[in-house]
């Protein structure tokens, strides 16, 4: 099969468009033919190696990034019981064994594959897992909002913080969101979101002069930098900070407020309560731009700059 492989990590260039073998699938997984991956910032953070150091391991290479992808099931193991032939699918499944979704065909393990929702294109389906998986389990499980509380979302126009907006809103929090630069503030006000402001082009007072808001139940974090540690200070006493690992580190102590740092640890139950979701909720998600998989290098360039979704 054709695939985008590391022979070593490092910087984009190193990304190479080449034949290598399509991978076996064992009793419990699925192979599915790809139509599309999705990309994300964590994808440069893997390229570079950084997961090798952080989790001690060590790969080998060919190496295939990709933690996402949609297509279609073209064989099944014998093992595995949801999944038919013809089913088209999302996959999930970050620092695979059996390499990522870059490339042509993936073996993935039934319980990180679930079914496409017909209200998500093929594109849209490949680029919902990473973010929304993480995004859900930051609101839901580690900030764990309540209805009619203020929420403030930092970094709400990127890739995590578009879904997590949506997930607060869905469960009755009033959202405060923070985007960047006026692309992101247009694409949140028509996803119906009222309280917005651009980040990027506005200092801490005129912002909570724009939200007419002193401070907020809860913040998220997609992002740091010297506004998101000032904005931490706006968060009531009792109230929760919550930010993926993976962001610049927020320099902020208060033992009256919590500081949860989380990874988003995607299980099969977390897939479950997220796909329910993507059903009643009907996400939008923005996919700013399509690459051939051939034009990896040109993707990854991409990801460094600025992009809304
Ligand atoms: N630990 C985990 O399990 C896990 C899983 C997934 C993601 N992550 C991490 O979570 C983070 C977010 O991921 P992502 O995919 O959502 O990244 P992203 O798409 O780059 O989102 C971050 C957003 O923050 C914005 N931003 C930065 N400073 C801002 C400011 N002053 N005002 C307004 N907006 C500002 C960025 O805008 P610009 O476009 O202007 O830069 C961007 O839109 C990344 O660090 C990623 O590695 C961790």
């Amino acid at each position: 099969m054709k695939a985008l492989v590391l022979k070593m990590f490092g910087s984009a260039r190193n990304l190479q468009y080449t034949d290598i073998k399509k991978p076996e699938i064992e009793d419990n997984e699925v192979l599915i033919k790809l139509h599309y991956s999705g990309i994300g910032q964590w994808d440069i953070f893997e390229r570079e190696g950084g997961y090798d150091k952080l989790l001690n391991m060590k790969s080998s290479f060919p190496y295939i990034l990709g933690s996402e992808g949609s297509g279609t099931i073209v064989s099944v193991g014998k093992k595995v019981e949801k999944f038919h032939v013809g089913d088209q699918v999302i996959g999930v499944n970050f620092l695979s064994k059996n390499g990522g979704f870059y490339a042509e065909y993936s073996a993935v393990p039934e319980t990180s594959v679930y079914l496409k929702p017909n209200n998500l294109s093929e594109i849209e389906a490949s680029s919902i897992s990473g973010v929304g998986l993480t995004a859900y389990r930051g609101i839901v499980d580690v900030l764990k909002v309540k209805n009619n509380e203020s929420v403030l979302i930092f970094g709400a126009s990127g890739g995590v913080g578009l879904i997590a907006t949506q997930i607060a809103k869905s469960l009755g929090c009033h959202v405060y969101a923070i985007a960047s630069h006026q692309d992101g503030v247009d694409y949140l006000r028509k996803l119906g979101v009222e309280h917005v402001v651009d980040g990027r082009n506005s200092d801490l007072n005129s912002l909570l002069k724009k939200f007419n808001q002193e401070c907020f139940d809860s913040a998220f974090f997609t992002a740091g930098g010297e506004l998101a540690d000032l904005l931490c200070s706006k968060v009531k006493n009792k109230g929760r900070i919550a930010y993926p690992m993976g962001i610049s580190e927020l320099s902020y102590e208060n033992s009256n407020v919590e500081l949860l740092g989380y990874y988003a640890d995607i299980d099969e139950n977390l897939i479950k309560r997220f796909e329910r979701w993507i059903y009643v909720a009907n996400p939008k998600i923005n996919v700013e731009q399509v690459f051939e998989l051939n034009d990896g290098i040109n993707a990854h360039k991409r990801l460094e700059e600025h992009y809304v979704g």
